[in-house]
């Protein structure tokens, strides 16, 4: 959730760790703040708001140091203000800590160091840490030690990095629960929460696992474990290059990314659809195929958007692979001391790859013995790492805060494992041929969608002053309702509620009249004509309704007030389509609101606590 940055070498650190909170800013941007250490003196810059209001300070100060810090914060404990910010640090200054995660035995430490005569400034949890820790170097050790005995008395998560002014020649960073790589470079190197931190400095990084700690010089690094083991770790090569994660002449994110989807769904099925075969090609999943398909259930779990993709992929695996499917919402499965049998599969999806919900229900599920598959976009995520085995989406980096391309990504790639496993039960080669055709038209269709966003925007203009939405779908089209209304309420703020079109007249046909959009996905599936009935019966009840309906539907019209036609395509994959004019809809009506779309109010783009 929060950023952490951190350089120590030969240049100046000031714009570096600014650049990089710039680009941390998406994780969490309630408050910012850096440490520097620089001849012999520390500073401490931090505020309320966003990194530019530190920026502006910092650039009033004309500092200069070798060695500093950074946090963008997502605040849990304590409410966003200046005290609560990162750094935190002790009484004389000379320490200076940055903390993503949560410590849950805070409680307990800080009355130890109460006790000891330390002062606290803050509310955070994230401050007992650097007390405990001078504690332990006023006990006679160094810094790294100082870390390790600290950690070694901690319940929680973390990634931190710490730097002292008695040890200007390090970097201190360690984590649990909370992502942390080292950057490397040329009489240089760095620290980041993040990759895209440090994409404009280096492309050569190490990913820490939980319990291990680095010390980061000038000149090296050394990784051991918590408990002092020393350890030797795997140099990777980013591919992520910088325009990717660059607004390329969007005015935001949201809108980039949603506009990207030709490209993005094209490369996640790129080299791995088999035209003659009428098959799927997941080298990631070469090595389990075999267990994957003798599976008696797939358990799937994930958060948020991606629990919607989930829920598409119960569709899909149950109609055309024939399969026992099961979707939990990951924070509730971790909990639920699930039934999961060594025959069972348990695939997680996950954007981030760092959801500590979905992370706990991945770790769960293996240790009971399940086969389990991540399905992730960030490589190298902690999720893509412990996944036995798994598929990326290779969406690219998605840095608006409400997910788009990742989800039509994931679908592509829920759609790609249904294929292989069906093809190896019950599905014929002309059946899957089928869907690997549909699958090759789809960015086609995907650009068509996108040249309604002008009248997506026109529709916006009228819609923008509701206080509730509803959104309905049955079938395929029941978790893209769900997602829908997620869009629209995490950027606009509006109450909306996706419900199966069905469920309707048992509760929330209660809420319709004039002042209500309900937004119907009818496309001509299956279902199509009990969405009719339905759509008529909100129609008798004044409902005013929006319908994303198939292109050659001129039924429709009549009873709906606005439709959004689409291209048809197979049922399994309709959700595809289906799902970007509302992604559509929900951007506009938030940019219309005047609302920053790309960070909206108390959310995060990755959820590293619980
Ligand atoms: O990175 P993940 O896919 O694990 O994230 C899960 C959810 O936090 C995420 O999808 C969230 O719901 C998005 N803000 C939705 O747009």
């Amino acid at each position: 959730m929060c950023g952490i940055v951190g350089y120590i070498g030969d240049k100046n650190c000031l714009p570096i760790l600014i650049n990089g909170l710039k680009r941390l800013e998406y994780r969490g941007y309630d408050s910012a703040g850096i440490g520097i250490i620089t001849n012999g003196d520390s500073v401490l810059i931090k505020n309320k708001g966003k990194v530019s209001v530190l920026e502006d300070r910092v650039g009033e100060m004309n500092l200069e140091a070798p060695l500093g810090i950074g946090h963008t914060r997502w605040a849990t404990h304590g409410i966003p203000n200046e005290t609560n910010a990162h750094p935190h640090t002790n009484e004389d200054k000379s320490l200076f800590l940055i903390h993503n995660g949560i410590i849950e035995n805070y409680r307990t430490i800080k009355n130890e160091l109460l006790k000891l005569g330390y002062e606290f400034a803050s509310d955070t949890d994230t401050e007992v840490l650097v007390h405990l820790i001078d504690s332990f170097i006023n006990r006679g050790n160094d810094l790294c030690k100082a870390v390790q005995l600290t950690l070694n008395e901690v319940i929680g998560t973390y990634g931190i990095a710490v730097i002292y002014k008695s040890e200007p020649d390090k970097v201190v960073v360690a984590r649990k629960g909370s992502p942390l790589v080292v950057g490397l470079g040329e009489n240089e190197n760095f620290i980041a929460s993040d990759v895209s931190a440090l994409l404009a400095h280096t492309k050569q990084i190490i990913y820490l696992d939980d319990g291990e700690l680095a010390v980061v010089s000038r000149d090296g690094y050394k990784v051991k474990t918590i408990a002092d083991q020393e350890i030797e770790k795997e140099i990777h090569e980013i591919s992520m290059t910088l325009e990717e994660i660059d607004k390329g002449g969007y005015t935001h994110f949201m809108l980039k990314e949603i506009m990207e989807q030709p490209d993005s769904v094209f490369n996640s099925m790129r080299g791995r659809l088999l035209f003659d075969e009428g098959d799927a090609k997941l080298g990631g999943l070469s090595d389990v195929t075999n267990r994957l398909i003798n599976s008696e259930r797939i358990i799937i779990s994930a958060c948020g958007t991606s629990w919607h993709a989930g829920l598409v992929a119960e569709y899909m695996l149950e109609n055309i692979a024939r399969l026992p499917a099961e979707v939990e919402y990951a924070s509730e499965f971790r909990y639920r001391n699930p039934v999961i049998n060594s025959n069972d599969t348990v695939i997680v999806i996950s954007q981030s790859g760092e959801t500590a919900d979905t992370l706990a229900a991945l770790r769960e599920a293996k240790y009971r013995g399940a086969l389990v598959l991540g399905v992730c976009n960030v490589v190298g995520s902690t999720i893509a790492r412990e996944s036995e085995a798994g598929v990326y989406i290779h969406a690219g980096p998605e840095i608006g805060v409400a997910s788009t391309k990742a989800f039509t990504s994931q679908l592509i790639v829920l759609a790609l494992i249904t294929l292989l496993v069906a093809r190896r039960k019950a599905l014929s080669a002309d059946e899957g041929k089928l869907i690997v055709n549909a699958l090759r038209r789809l960015p086609e269709q995907i650009s068509h969608i996108l040249n309604l966003n002008s009248s997506i925007e026109l529709l916006a203009n009228e819609f923008k002053d509701a206080n509730n939405f509803l959104y309905l779908g049955r079938g395929y089209n029941f978790p893209v309702a769900l997602e829908g209304a997620l869009k629209l309420k995490e950027i606009s703020y509006i109450h909306a509620e996706g419900y199966p079109a069905a469920e309707m007249k048992h509760g929330p046909i209660a809420l319709i009249d004039e002042n209500l959009p309900v937004v119907f996905i009818a496309t001509k599936d299956s279902t199509y004509e009990k969405v009719i009935s339905n759509i008529e019966e909100v129609k008798a009840r004044g409902g005013r309704l929006i319908a994303i309906a198939s292109e050659n539907d001129d039924e429709i019209d009549r009873l709906v007030n606005h439709t959004i036609k689409i291209p048809d395509t197979v049922e399994m994959l309709r959700p595809i389509l289906t799902s970007i004019p509302l992604q559509l809809l929900a951007y506009h009506i938030a940019v219309k609101k005047g609302l920053n779309v790309d960070q909206p109010r108390n959310l995060a783009k990755s959820v590293t606590v619980e």
